[in-house]
């Protein structure tokens, strides 16, 4: 059994990843996270009993605490997911994804580097941290082409540019250091408790509360879909096979125009959800998103190649199953929508400060 720490746990692709780790191995986790308002501990309701499942309420940019989580865990892994990810967030706000995706990541090396030289020669041999990374760092492609490995890196938002950072410093510490990393850089994720600011997600909710379905621009945007399930599966593969020092891009195959998101979206709840049919009457056009990238397309050949990873999920079953599970999930939706999904959050705060 190996003990994997997983940072950004209770968000979206961080609470999948977890959920299969306890469902479907031997493998015990330590889940890190700030709980910022991406962070959902509900999304981990149906495996937070397991003595195999352990929660640090701890930001990433705190070394002492980051710390303290390696000395009395003991890890054999990392695994980086804790992040800012919201591209519109990070064009009116970018301080925070400064804060944690440069300067957290930065810290969490740190503190991986120093546990890491105190391991014994079995165990240093072993260890992997294993950073979760975006294709938004490549930029973005006219209509052809993909992203390989070997794309030079032009990202154009300060998400993407502080993701992008965050890559590098990985690379550096395992350049300069010897830190056995891995990255991997993947494209747009769905699925199930995908926080509603997200497309896929928002356009579900509006669409069954007859809200406006903003479309940025003219909708022509490129975006390659890839379901969540399929992304952690991918993750934990690598983790186990990938060779140190290299990356693996991770894509669906799956390029859709954000109009063809949000049609197929309205068609298939026109079909479980036939109240408000048609949903797409409404389809919204808005100002578009400052520097929105035209198209991301991932080539994921190398990891299929090296590792024998390919989804197993399609663009139609998989949003068929999301949209379906948005309906079927209507307490984990109210608790978002309400804001009750910060409860743990605010009642440990009260309780740390009334002590
Ligand atoms: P998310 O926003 O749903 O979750 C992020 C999690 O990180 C939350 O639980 C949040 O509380 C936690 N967090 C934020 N700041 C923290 C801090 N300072 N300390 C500790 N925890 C903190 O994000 P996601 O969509 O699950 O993405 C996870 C990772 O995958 C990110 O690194 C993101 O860049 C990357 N990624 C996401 C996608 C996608 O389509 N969602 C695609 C490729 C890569
Ligand atoms: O490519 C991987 C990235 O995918 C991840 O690194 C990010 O963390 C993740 O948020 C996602 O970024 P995007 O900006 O592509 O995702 P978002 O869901 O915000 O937008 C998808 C597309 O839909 C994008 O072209 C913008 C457009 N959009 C988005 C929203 C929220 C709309 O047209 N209307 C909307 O209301």
């Amino acid at each position: 059994m190996t003990k994997i720490l997983i940072t950004g746990g209770a968000g979206f692709i961080g609470s999948a990843v977890i959920r299969q780790f306890i469902n479907d191995t031997d493998h015990s986790v330590i889940n890190v996270d700030k709980l910022t308002y991406a962070g959902n501990l509900q999304s981990l309701a149906s495996v937070s009993d397991d003595p195999r499942y352990c929660f640090e309420h701890v930001d990433i940019c705190d070394a002492a605490e980051v710390a303290r989580v390696f000395r009395e865990h003991q890890p054999d892994a990392v695994m980086h997911l804790a992040a800012e990810s919201h591209v519109d967030r990070s064009i009116s706000g970018p301080a925070a994804f400064i804060q944690t995706n440069i300067v957290g990541t930065y810290t969490l090396l740190e503190a991986a580097r120093e546990y890491w030289n105190g391991l014994d020669a079995a165990r240093k041999t072993a260890f992997r941290f294993h950073h979760i990374s975006t294709d938004e760092v490549y930029g973005s492609l006219d209509e052809t082409g993909f992203f390989t490995e070997d794309t030079a890196y032009e990202p154009n938002s300060p998400y993407s540019a502080s993701k992008a950072s965050s890559d590098h410093l990985v690379r550096a510490w395992h350049h300069t250091y010897g830190l056995p990393v891995l990255t991997t850089n993947c494209s747009n994720n769905y699925g199930p408790y995908h926080f509603p600011e997200k497309l896929i997600p928002l356009v579900i909710l509006n669409a069954v509360n007859g809200k406006p379905l903003p479309i940025y621009g003219k909708g022509d945007n490129i975006r390659d879909w890839l379901y969540v399930d399929d992304h952690a599966r991918a993750l934990r593969l690598v983790l186990e096979r990938g060779t140190p020092g290299e990356t693996y891009n991770i894509g669906g195959w799956n390029e859709k125009t954000n109009l063809e998101v949000v049609q197929s979206i309205c068609a298939i709840l026109d079909d479980l959800h036939p109240q408000g049919a048609p949903h797409n009457r409404h389809i919204t056009y808005v100002t578009d998103r400052p520097g929105h990238d035209k198209r991301y397309a991932i080539d994921a050949s190398k990891i299929a190649r090296d590792l024998g990873w390919k989804p197993q999920e399609n663009f139609e079953s998989g949003l068929r199953k999301t949209v379906a599970w948005y309906l079927a999930n209507d307490a984990w939706v109210q608790g978002v929508t309400s804001g009750e999904y910060q409860h743990w959050l605010q009642k440990n705060y009260t309780n740390r400060s009334a002590a």
